[in-house]
């Protein structure tokens, strides 16, 4: 079947090379992809920054399609039902997915006390083949794939197997109370969405960081964010500080993760040298611009070695740490019920409509952040209209 296929860094190519997937185990459900997205989690891959990510892996968590065989014991969906995909791969009764910690599963990966499974997201997340491809198999269907509700578009579903859920995760996770300051760091589609969604919990001033004006601009739009190019500040932590009354903001996210910019020695060791597990700057700045007492949210994805983050700061400022993949499944009913009501519009997002064949050309625009892209959307032959 027509597939993406991981050459190596910096080279992914769509070719026929993968066998049509088949039901492995009885709770097994064969989908066939009628839309999948590229995520800045898929870069970390696509740049090398990934442990165990092997060559002809094909990736893609964030996927939507109709269900076309499924094993004896599925019983929740049936052939024929469009259903959209959370990213993580999670079995439903283990004591992690019991809490609905669904990024935590226990039973989907080998390395369990290290990950959850994650679809096209590596060996050190279980070694799935991802949804970037005509047809993918999804274990435990009775628990992840969700039916789409017949009044939603494709476009908005897509963006629900990830992006909506995990930008909403972050701004929880931050435990906004009203009347807060809230800083955003990355203006990719998760910062923009923990931006938008950081208004629901209360927030009185949310403020996104970037080095990318037409993002900036994005987020000043979708977001109703207070946006600064952090090019343009001599110290954004000190920015951040001289426009919170000296305290600091009560609550900072990263959505950037292993790949930041803005600091030559972390770029150095992270990105460049590979010696610590990706660059740890918006991290840096995150920790140093929240207040005593406040909190930051870790969305941004890094490697699983270590890497230098300011414990000192941490401890004397008596800050909260919290991170995490999003647990998709628990958010869902409500994502859908923000999604209806109007608040939350996903598909305004999608700047890019790139069909499968041309996928390499869509990591490339992507990783390069071209032609203003936010978020590029895979469009399989099938569903090419
Ligand atoms: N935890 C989860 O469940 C989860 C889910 C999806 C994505 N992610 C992670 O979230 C992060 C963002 O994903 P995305 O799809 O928005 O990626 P993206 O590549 O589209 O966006 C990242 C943005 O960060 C900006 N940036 C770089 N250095 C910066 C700095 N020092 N300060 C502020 N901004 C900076 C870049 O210019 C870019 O706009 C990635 O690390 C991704 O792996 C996590
Ligand atoms: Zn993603
Ligand atoms: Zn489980």
């Amino acid at each position: 079947m027509l597939a993406m296929n991981f050459r190596g860094p910096f080279r992914v190519r769509a070719d026929h090379d993968k066998p049509y997937p088949a039901i492995e185990h009885p709770e097994d459900a064969i989908v066939r992809v009628l839309r999948s997205c590229i995520c800045g989690s898929d870069l970390h891959l696509y740049h090398g920054l990934v442990p165990d990510t092997r060559v002809g892996t094909t990736f893609g968590h964030e996927f939507v399609g109709e269900i076309v065989d499924i094993g004896s014991d599925v019983q929740k969906v049936k052939v024929g039902d469009r259903v959209m995909v959370p990213f993580n791969i999670a079995c439903g009764r283990c004591a992690f997915c019991q809490q609905e910690l669904y990024g935590m599963c226990h039973e989907a990966n080998p390395q369990a006390t290290g990950a959850g499974g994650i679809f096209g997201y590596s060996h050190t997340t279980g070694g799935y083949n991802g949804g970037q491809a005509e047809y993918v198999r999804v274990p435990y269907a009775d628990v992840g794939p969700t039916v789409i509700p017949e009044w939603m578009d494709l476009d908005d579903a897509v963006l629900l197997t990830d992006v909506v859920p995990t930008g909403y995760q972050a701004a929880e996770m931050g435990g906004i109370q009203k009347g807060d300051t809230v800083v955003v760091f990355g203006a990719g589609p998760i910062g923009i969405m923990a931006a938008k969604c950081s208004w629901l919990f209360g927030a009185e001033r949310v403020i996104v960081i970037d080095q990318l004006d037409y993002r900036l601009e994005f987020a000043e739009n979708y977001a109703n964010a207070e946006v600064y190019n952090f090019k343009m500040l001599e110290d954004p932590v000190v920015f951040i500080k001289k426009t919170t009354d000296s305290l600091g903001a009560d609550v900072c996210i990263d959505a950037v993760g292993a790949e930041a910019a803005g600091d030559t020695l972390n770029t150095l060791m992270g990105r460049k040298l590979l010696l610590q597990g990706g660059s740890t700057t918006a991290l840096h700045w995150a920790i140093n611009s929240v207040k005593k007492g406040g909190i930051v949210s870790v969305v941004g994805v890094y490697g699983p070695t270590n890497a230098l983050i300011p414990m000192g700061n941490i401890v004397n400022k008596g800050i909260t740490l919290r991170a995490g993949q999003a647990n998709v499944k628990r958010l869902l009913p409500k994502m859908i019920e923000h999604v209806q009501n109007g608040y939350i519009n996903p598909k305004e997002m999608i700047t890019h409509r790139i069909p499968l064949e041309e996928v390499a050309e869509g990591y490339h625009i992507f990783s390069r952040k071209l032609d203003n892209c936010i978020k590029p959307v895979l469009i399989p032959p099938s569903a090419q209209t």
